[in-house]
C-alpha cells in the first residue's frame, strides 16, 4: 500500500495541465467520491493494526499533496482570468512616440512651397564640386579669397575637388545642362571652414534661386523676392536692396526685411535699425551666362541664395546655431511638422 501511495506521489506530481477544465477532470480522478483517493481510503480498512499508523499519516499526505496541486494548477487560470477581466479595453493605449520633422528641413520646404507657388522648380546637386562649378564659372578670380584655405574645405591637393562652400554651383550645374527658359531652386547643404560660434557653423543649408529668360529685369528679381518675403514672414513685412558685390552678379545687393521681432521699431534681433540682411541676389553677370555657352545678347536673368539657418533663427527666435546640430530632442520636440 505505502508502495502504491508513493507511486501515486509521482504522479501526481508530475500532472500537467493547459486548462482549468483539464484541472478539474484531474481531481474528478482522484479526489471524487469513486476517485482513486477515495478508494484507498476504502482499502485503508483492511490495512493490519500494526501498518495503520504509517499508511494513515502517507494517505492523509496524499490527500493534501493531491488538493495542493490540483489548486495550483487550477489557480493559474484563474489568474488568467482574473487580468482579462481587469483590463479597461476603453482606455486609450500608449501611442508611439511620432518624430518630428527637424526645422530647417520645415523651413526649407516652407521656401520651397512659396518659390513652387511663383512656377520655380526644384532641384538638387552634388555637394562635393570642383573649382570650375564653385569659383571659376561663377566669375571669381584666381586669387579671391573665399578660394582660401581659410574658407574652403579643399578634398584634394591640387584645389580642385572642394565642398562645395555655396549653392550657386547648382546655377552652373543647371545652365549647362538646360535650355533658358529656367526657373528654378536650389536647396541644399553647404560648407566653409569656420570657427563654430553662435552665429556660425562649418556647415549650414542655403536655397538658392535662379530665373534666366529673355528680358529678364533687375524689377523681376525685386518683384520675386517681395512677394516671397511677405508669404514667408507676413504680409505686414516689407523690403530695402542695398547695394552690395558679388562676383557672379551685377549689379548685386542683399535683401532686408524689416524686423518681423520689433516690426521696425527697433531691437536686440535687428540691432536698433529695424532691418534684418536674409539674402545676397543679383542679375546674373554677362561672364557666367558665357561660361555656360549662354547667348548674352538674348538672354539675361537674376539669382539669389539665403541661409536657411538665419531664416529659420529669425522664423523661430532662435538665438544659437549650434542648437540645429546638437539633436537635443528638447528642442526638436518643439516644432511640429508641416
Ligand atoms: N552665393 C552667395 C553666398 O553664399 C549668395 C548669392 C547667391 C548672392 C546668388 C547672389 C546671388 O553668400
Amino acid at each position: 500500500m505505502i508502495e502504491k501511495i508513493n507511486n501515486l506521489l509521482t504522479e501526481i506530481s508530475e500532472i500537467n495541465v493547459s486548462a482549468a477544465v483539464e484541472a478539474e477532470e484531474v481531481r474528478i480522478k482522484y479526489l471524487s467520491k469513486k476517485g482513486i483517493i477515495s478508494a484507498l481510503f476504502d482499502e485503508f480498512r483492511s490495512v493490519p493494526p500494526h501498518e495503520k499508523k504509517e499508511v494513515g499519516l502517507a494517505l492523509n499526505n496524499l490527500k493534501k499533496v493531491t488538493h495542493e496541486t490540483i489548486n495550483n494548477l487550477k489557480q493559474q487560470f484563474e489568474q488568467k482570468t482574473i487580468d482579462n477581466k481587469n483590463i479597461d479595453w476603453t482606455l486609450p493605449g500608449t501611442m508611439f512616440p511620432l518624430g518630428s520633422r527637424h526645422p530647417i528641413s520645415i523651413v526649407k520646404n516652407q521656401i520651397c512651397e512659396i518659390f513652387a507657388s511663383l512656377g520655380y522648380t526644384v532641384s538638387e546637386n552634388r555637394e562635393i564640386e570642383d573649382d570650375w562649378h564653385v569659383f571659376s564659372a561663377l566669375n571669381f578670380p584666381p586669387e579671391h579669397p573665399a578660394r582660401d584655405m581659410q574658407d574652403t574645405f579643399f578634398i584634394d591637393k591640387n584645389r580642385d575637388l572642394l565642398l562645395r562652400t555655396h549653392t550657386s554651383s547648382v546655377q552652373i550645374r543647371v545652365m549647362e545642362s538646360q535650355k533658358p527658359p529656367i526657373r528654378a531652386i536650389f536647396p541644399g547643404r553647404v560648407y566653409r571652414n569656420e570657427a563654430i560660434s553662435a552665429r556660425a557653423h562649418c556647415f549650414f543649408h542655403q536655397v538658392e534661386g535662379l530665373y534666366i529668360d529673355e528680358k529678364v529685369s533687375f524689377a523681376d528679381l525685386r518683384q520675386n523676392l517681395l512677394f516671397f518675403a511677405k508669404e514667408l514672414f507676413g504680409q505686414q513685412t516689407e523690403i530695402r536692396l542695398r547695394p552690395s558685390f558679388f562676383p557672379f552678379t551685377e549689379p548685386s545687393a542683399e535683401m532686408d526685411i524689416s524686423c518681423s521681432l520689433c516690426g521696425g521699431k527697433g531691437c536686440g534681433i535687428c540691432k536698433y535699425t529695424g532691418w534684418v540682411e536674409i539674402l545676397g541676389c543679383g542679375m546674373v553677370d554677362p561672364n557666367v551666362l558665357v561660361n555656360c555657352n549662354l547667348d548674352t545678347k538674348k538672354y539675361s536673368g537674376f539669382a539669389f541664395g539665403m541661409g536657411i539657418e538665419r531664416i529659420s533663427m529669425l522664423k523661430y527666435k532662435i538665438n544659437d546655431i549650434r542648437l540645429f546640430f546638437e539633436n537635443d530632442i528638447r528642442f526638436l520636440e518643439q516644432f511640429e511638422s508641416a
